[in-house]
């Protein structure tokens, strides 16, 4: 399922903030599998952050703050923004300014985030299509560096490890050519694109 996908890429860590939590159930899944001594959590919503209390009530090593991306002064060994957007979880980034390892799962343009990690000071360390419920989505690991490489075009589209093997991103990409070819020849780029990656997942 997408919360357990998600997690599996969070390292054993002191302290692990959650922004964009709402009912906190990525969090509550790392406490429980003992991968951070400590958490914060925070949203842009009071509300959402009630139903994080309630989920995390259990646990007495969790903040709350509302606010407006990353809270000020907490300084966490990994930082997880997942749920939103691509446009929102860049923007979040961008007024980011500490070393945490980043876990992110953009619900959509995903290549934003992908473009922009490296002028953040961020390398892509895992990257991956998986599928949960019928859906698919993306998962990113990035870790700050000196130099970290920049993506071409294709791996910021398709993923900085499109070319390793991943049934799901065979999949997903099998079903969106069936939907291009559709299209006709208005798609023709796209479509030569696709192959490509595919030839790279038999
Ligand atoms: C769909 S939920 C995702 C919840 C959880 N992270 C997950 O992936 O299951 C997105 C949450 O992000 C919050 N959010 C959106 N923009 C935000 C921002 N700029 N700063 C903090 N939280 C934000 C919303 O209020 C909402 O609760």
């Amino acid at each position: 399922m997408r919360f357990e996908e998600i997690i599996s890429e969070v390292p054993v860590c002191g302290m692990l903030a959650e922004v964009g939590c709402d009912h906190a159930r990525l969090t509550e899944l790392a406490l429980r599998r003992g991968l951070c001594r400590s958490a914060v959590v925070s949203d842009i919503s009071a509300a959402c952050l009630e139903k994080a209390r309630r989920t995390l009530s259990g646990y007495d090593c969790v903040r709350y703050i509302v606010c407006d991306g990353v809270p000020e002064g907490v300084e966490p060994d990994c930082l997880l923004v997942c749920g939103m957007g691509g446009h929102n979880v860049r923007d979040i980034l961008s007024r980011y300014r500490g070393r945490a390892t980043l876990v992110l799962s953009p619900q959509s343009h995903a290549e934003l985030v992908r473009e922009a990690l490296p002028g953040m000071g961020y390398a892509i360390e895992r990257d991956r299509c998986f599928e949960a419920a019928g859906k698919y989505y993306d998962v990113i690991r990035a870790v700050k560096t000196d130099n970290p490489a920049q993506p071409d075009g294709m791996q910021i589209k398709y993923g900085a490890y499109y070319k390793e093997k991943n049934p799901a991103l065979r999949a997903r990409l099998e079903r969106l050519l069936g939907c291009l070819r559709g299209g006709g020849d208005a798609n023709a780029a796209r479509i030569a694109e696709i192959t490509e990656v595919l030839s790279w997942q038999k």
